[in-house]
C-alpha cells in the first residue's frame, strides 16, 4: 500500500513535470475574442513581401531573435533604453521588419482591440512569412503574453553568432531547450534571406590567419564572393544565404552546403566541421535529399522554438503598441 502511494505520488509528479514542460499554448487561443485574427495577419504579411519578397526571411527571423532571449515574449520589439535588444551585436543594422509588425499590429487592434499579444503576432507572422515564401504550414501555438524587459546584453550572450563553433551553436539551442534535430532543421531557415559581407568576409581572405580563403568554400562562389566583399568594401553589401533560390522556401540550403557553397561559417559547419561528423552532418544529408522531411522536421522545431519560455495568465501583459510596455 505504502509502495501504491508512493507511486502514485511519482505518477502525479510526473504529470505536472509533464505538464510544465509541455507548453500551455493552444492553437485556439483567440478564437472568440478575435476570429479574424489569421486573416487579418496573412493579407498584411501577403501586402509586405508584395512590395519586398525579402522580408518574409527578415519576418522569419524577428521570431527567432525574440524567442532566444527570454522567452518568445515580443520583447526583440521594444524600444528605448541602451541596453535593448534592437541595439545588441546580433541584431543591430541586421533584424529589420518592425514596420511591418507595426502595420499588422495596428491591423490586428481594428479587428479586436486590446487581446492578441506582440509575441504572438511575431509567431503568426513567422508561420505566414514561410508558408507565403513557398515552404511547410503548421498550426501555431497561442497565448503568449508580452514581457516588459528588453535585455541587449543578454541578447548578445544567447543568440548564435556566425563566428561561433559548432559546439557553440549547439549549447546555445540546447540552453534554450533546443536539441540537435533543431539545430539542423532551423539553420535551413538560411534557404531565404540575405547576409552581409562582414558577417562572412573573414572567410573570403585570411581565414583564421592562415593567410588563405576558408577552403570549405566552393572557389566559384569564393570568387564571386570576393569581388562583391572587396577588402575595406561596405560591410553591409548583402549576398543570397541561398544564391541557388534566392527567396524560396526549399530544401536547397542543404544541397548547397553539401557543394561547399554555404554562405556563413556557421551554416557550411554543419557539414563540414570535424564535429559534424558525429552529430549534424548526417542531418545535413537526409534534408538535402528529402525535401519533405525537412519542411516537416523544421514545422516541429518551429514549434518548440515558440514554446521557449511563454508568458502566460497573469505574467507580462498584453502592449497596446509593440515597441512600447503599457504605462
Ligand atoms: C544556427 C545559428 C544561426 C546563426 C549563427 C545565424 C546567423 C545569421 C546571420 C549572421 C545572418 C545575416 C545577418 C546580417 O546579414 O545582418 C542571418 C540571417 C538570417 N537568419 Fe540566421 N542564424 C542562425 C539561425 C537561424 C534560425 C534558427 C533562423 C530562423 C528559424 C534564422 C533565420 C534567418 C533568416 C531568415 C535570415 C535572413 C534575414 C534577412 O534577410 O533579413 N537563422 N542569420
Ligand atoms: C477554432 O477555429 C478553428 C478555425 O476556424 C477551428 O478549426 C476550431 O475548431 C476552433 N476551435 C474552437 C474550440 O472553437
Ligand atoms: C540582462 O542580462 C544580463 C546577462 O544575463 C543579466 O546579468 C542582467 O541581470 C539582465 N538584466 C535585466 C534587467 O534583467
Ligand atoms: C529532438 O527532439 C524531438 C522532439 O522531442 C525528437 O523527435 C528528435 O528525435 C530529437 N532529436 C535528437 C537528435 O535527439
Ligand atoms: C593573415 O592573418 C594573420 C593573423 O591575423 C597575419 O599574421 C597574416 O599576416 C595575415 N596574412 C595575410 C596574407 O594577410
Ligand atoms: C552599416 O550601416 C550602418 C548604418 O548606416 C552603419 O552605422 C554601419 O557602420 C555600417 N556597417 C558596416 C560594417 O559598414
Ligand atoms: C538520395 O537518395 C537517393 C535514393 O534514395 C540515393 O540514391 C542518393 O545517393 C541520395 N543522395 C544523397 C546526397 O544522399
Amino acid at each position: 500500500m505504502k509502495r501504491g502511494c508512493s507511486c502514485y505520488i511519482w505518477g502525479m509528479s510526473m504529470l505536472v513535470l509533464f505538464l510544465g514542460v509541455r507548453s500551455q499554448l493552444t492553437t485556439d487561443f483567440y478564437n472568440t475574442t478575435c476570429p479574424n485574427l489569421f486573416k487579418v495577419v496573412r493579407r498584411q504579411v501577403q501586402n509586405a513581401l508584395m512590395n519586398e519578397m525579402r522580408m518574409g526571411a527578415s519576418l522569419l527571423r524577428l521570431h527567432f531573435h525574440d524567442c532566444f532571449v527570454n522567452g518568445c515574449d515580443g520583447s526583440i520589439l521594444l524600444d528605448g533604453g541602451n541596453d535593448i535588444e534592437k541595439l545588441a551585436g546580433p541584431n543591430l543594422n541586421s533584424v529589420r521588419g518592425f514596420e511591418v509588425i507595426d502595420t499588422i499590429k495596428s491591423s490586428v487592434e481594428a479587428a479586436c482591440s486590446g487581446v492578441v499579444s506582440c509575441a504572438d503576432i511575431l509567431a503568426i507572422t513567422a508561420r505566414d512569412a514561410v508558408f507565403l515564401s513557398g515552404g511547410p504550414f503548421w498550426n501555431v501555438l497561442l497565448g503568449r503574453r508580452d514581457g516588459t524587459i528588453s535585455n541587449g546584453t543578454l541578447a548578445s550572450q544567447v543568440l548564435p553568432t556566425p563566428f561561433d563553433p559548432l559546439n557553440t551553436i549547439i549549447s546555445k539551442f540546447t540552453n534554450a531547450g533546443l536539441n540537435l534535430t533543431d539545430v539542423v532543421a532551423l539553420s535551413g531557415a538560411h534557404t531565404i534571406g540575405r547576409g552581409r559581407c562582414v558577417l562572412f568576409s573573414n572567410r573570403l581572405f585570411n581565414f583564421s590567419g592562415t593567410g588563405s580563403p576558408d577552403p570549405t568554400l566552393d572557389t566559384s562562389m569564393l570568387s564571386d564572393l570576393q569581388s562583391l566583399c572587396p577588402q575595406n568594401g561596405d560591410g553591409n553589401t548583402t549576398a543570397p544565404l541561398d544564391r541557388n533560390s534566392i527567396d524560396l522556401f526549399d530544401n536547397h540550403y542543404f544541397k548547397n552546403l553539401l557543394n561547399s557553397k554555404g554562405l556563413l561559417s556557421s551554416d557550411q559547419i554543419l557539414f563540414s566541421s570535424d564535429e559534424a561528423v558525429s552529430t549534424t552532418k548526417a542531418l545535413v544529408q537526409t534534408y538535402s535529399n528529402n525535401s519533405a522531411l525537412f519542411f516537416a522536421d523544421f514545422a516541429n522545431s518551429m514549434i518548440r522554438m515558440g514554446n521557449i519560455n511563454p508568458k502566460t495568465g497573469s505574467d507580462g501583459e498584453i502592449r497596446n503598441t509593440c515597441r512600447a510596455i503599457n504605462s
